[in-house]
């Protein structure tokens, strides 16, 4: 028997992500993985200007962090004090919004006195898939497809990470995103112009697959919506016209990035390809990619769709890898546009 036993909380971690135009707020424990989750998007707030207004998602960000804070907390029946590690994202990505997370989470985590740290956005997004039931296991190939990213990474342990195959110049969220403008979708246009593609004809227009005529991983997505652009100025931009670019121009980047996903199953010899980002909500794109895995006897993984555009709960889950192995951020606080993984 011992003489005196100790009572250790198993790590409970708050996870904020602010980066751009989400409030993402989650806590996840250790112990019982994901206890709540909340994603607030500023969709409404940025739409009548057809793309993200820095100023408004910061102040937005401020009138919604502390309301979904408190939400979460009653969600999982926590009290602030129930927590006991806290994580929020510190790039890349708009410096005033980063700066409203980094704040609340840095002050919090002062006052609580519990370890604190900043966690790279796009480590969070190559990490969600732990978040799910079928969850992959280390070494994975990840194919990070955002809305300023697309990159091929060999993912061999926690910020073991090696880059692979990168985009020259729009990512493919990005390339989206310009698209669904050209086709009158508003903005973010990346989830309509996929709506609309499932009643477009896959064989009027065939759009270019970039960059996949040459050996090699990387990606260019800029010339597509040029494809784009050039498509509707000949055909004009009647419904069924808008259906069909949108469907040729999902297939030419569903395509692409299925090819440059097979050679890097190739060449990395790796049997587990996670898809993470915004694009990977794609269905077009998860159903490219699991046949392409069955074909290699690999297996796909992903995050469920909220999980792959920006939350909270990805924040939370590598803010809490990190802080189990040691990590910790001193009272500093430190964010920035610009970050590499
Ligand atoms: O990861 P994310 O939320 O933000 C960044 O970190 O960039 O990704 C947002 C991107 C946007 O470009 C959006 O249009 C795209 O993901 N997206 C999609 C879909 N849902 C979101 N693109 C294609 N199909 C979708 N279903
Ligand atoms: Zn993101």
């Amino acid at each position: 028997m011992p003489l005196f036993s100790v009572w250790v909380q198993p790590m409970r971690v708050l996870g904020i992500e602010t980066s751009c135009d989400e409030t993402g707020i989650a806590v996840y424990c250790a112990a019982e993985g994901l206890l709540a989750h909340t994603i607030y998007t500023q969709t409404e707030v940025h739409a009548p200007f057809g793309g993200v207004v820095p100023e408004l998602a910061s102040r937005d960000h401020i009138r919604k962090l502390i309301p979904l804070l408190d939400q979460v907390l009653a969600e999982a029946s926590l009290t602030v004090r129930d927590i006991n590690g806290v994580a929020y994202t510190k790039g890349p990505g708009l410096v005033g919004a980063l700066m409203t997370g980094a704040m609340m989470g840095r002050a919090l985590g002062f006052a609580l006195g519990v370890p604190t740290i900043g966690v790279h956005h796009l480590e969070g997004h190559l990490l969600a898939s732990f978040l799910e039931e079928d969850a992959p296991a280390y070494p994975f190939l990840a194919l990070l497809v955002s809305g300023g990213h697309t990159e091929l990474i060999k993912v061999e342990g926690l910020g073991r990470y090696t880059q692979i195959g990168d985009t020259l110049d729009d990512a493919a969220g990005e390339a989206f995103d310009k698209t669904a403008k050209l086709l009158g979708l508003g903005y973010p246009g990346g989830a309509a112009l996929a709506k609309l593609a499932e009643q477009g004809d896959s064989n009027r227009f065939h759009f270019p697959r970039p960059m996949t005529d040459r050996p090699g991983l990387d990606f260019s997505f800029s010339g597509l919506k040029t494809f784009a652009l050039n498509t509707i100025e000949t055909h004009g931009l009647d419904d069924k016209t808008k259906a069909d670019v949108a469907r040729a121009f999902q297939d030419a980047v569903v395509d692409t990035l299925t090819i440059k996903c097979k050679r890097a199953l190739q060449q990395t010899g790796y049997k587990s390809l996670v898809i993470a980002g915004g694009v990977g909500a794609n269905l077009a794109l998860r159903a490219s990619l699991k046949k392409l895995c069955d074909k290699f006897n690999a297996k796909l993984f992903f995050p469920r769709q909220e999980f792959c555009t920006d939350n909270g709960a990805m924040i939370a889950y590598a803010g809490c890898q990190r802080l189990l192995a040691g990590e910790r951020d001193d009272l500093s606080v430190k964010v920035s546009a610009r970050l590499g993984l």
